[in-house]
């Protein structure tokens, strides 16, 4: 964390971030994340300037990205609008995607009422702290990641619809789009598209070269085991609902999105618990403040998102896009 001291002069964080650049970059390489506080940051504007001053690239695309994440200018988006109720699992950004960005930012613009944490994963000391047979399996595994996206807004906000995932709604469109960035796609019902894609389980990091763990874990397991760990936050009839209701969504062979291993079995209970242990175990977890601006290496850090209650204001920006 690069916070400003007391005495400094209220500056802009761009100033900072210009006349540091190379060891804040070697920082970023070293630690996988950057959280600058205390610093001025008045507009979406001033994020982005941030991000260039970083000598990162701020984009203003998202291919086939998962995520309800509204634009709010240039390369800005809204974080997330994922239910507030439940917990965001631990995810690289695009994990599921051959092309994708190497780095994430967000910026406080209005911290959380309550709760709406943000844990950071350290990947690299995840796959460290696994058995060694569990880390040898999944280092030779591929995963396989299952969307089935519609072309309505669903009740509870889950996922972008169709038009908003490939901003077009026209089949030989979406269909040449999937085909450029290595997604296998069926339509299904005419209600649903089917995307499915498999990557590595495991990365070795372009600059340090240090294997991280580069999988989304997505099944009624590991989003009822997030919100277990934080139990204390929810009446217990509440939580046995949403167990109920998760449970029940992931029944669905078209439950909105799950992965698996591509072959062979899939986790046990007991392997995913002790990857959700590694995870946890590998964690930062922080409350925002206000202008917080943290900038996240998306290889070596997964971040998640705890529930999140009352308003709050937390934009994003990506970029620097590579191919797998
Ligand atoms: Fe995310």
């Amino acid at each position: 964390m690069i916070e400003r001291s007391a005495t400094a002069p209220e500056g802009p964080l761009v100033d900072l971030l210009l006349r540091n650049r190379g060891a804040l970059r070697e920082k970023l390489n070293e630690h996988g994340a950057l959280l600058f506080r205390g610093f001025n940051v008045s507009a979406p504007d001033d994020f982005e300037a941030d991000m260039y001053a970083l000598g990162l690239s701020p984009s203003r695309e998202y291919p086939f990205g998962v995520s309800p994440r509204p634009n709010v200018e240039k390369s800005i988006h809204k974080s997330t609008e994922y239910a507030d109720f439940l917990v965001i699992p631990p995810h690289t950004e695009m994990a599921y995607a051959h092309r994708r960005a190497s780095w994430i930012a967000f910026w406080a613009k209005q911290p959380p009422e309550q709760y709406g944490e943000t844990p950071l994963f350290d990947m690299s000391l995840v796959l460290e702290r696994l058995p060694a047979d569990l880390r040898e399996r999944l280092t030779a595994m591929t995963m396989r990641y299952v969307r089935y996206i519609r072309n309505k807004k669903a009740m509870v906000t889950f996922e972008r619809t169709i038009e908003e995932t490939f901003e077009t709604t026209d089949p030989a469109r979406i269909e040449a789009i999937c085909a450029e960035l290595g997604i296998d796609c069926e339509w299904v019902d005419g209600k649903f598209l089917k995307a499915t894609t498999e990557l590595p389980a495991v990365m070795n990091h372009p600059v340090t070269g240090r294997a991280s763990l580069n999988a989304q874990f997505i099944n009624g397991f590991v989003l009822i085991e997030g919100i277990r760990r934080i139990r204390e936050r929810y009446a217990l009839p509440v939580r046995m609902f949403f167990e109920w209701y998760i449970r029940k969504q992931f029944k669905k062979p078209t439950v909105h999105y799950r992965s698996m291993p591509a072959e062979g079995p899939d986790f046990t209970p007991q392997e995913q618990e002790t990857i959700a242990n590694a995870l946890y175990d590998s964690s930062t977890i922080f409350r925002w403040q206000q202008d917080d601006v943290l900038v996240i290496d998306n290889i070596r850090t997964a971040h998640g998102r705890l529930n999140v209650k009352g308003e709050r204001s937390i934009l994003t920006c990506l970029g620097d896009f590579y191919t797998t």
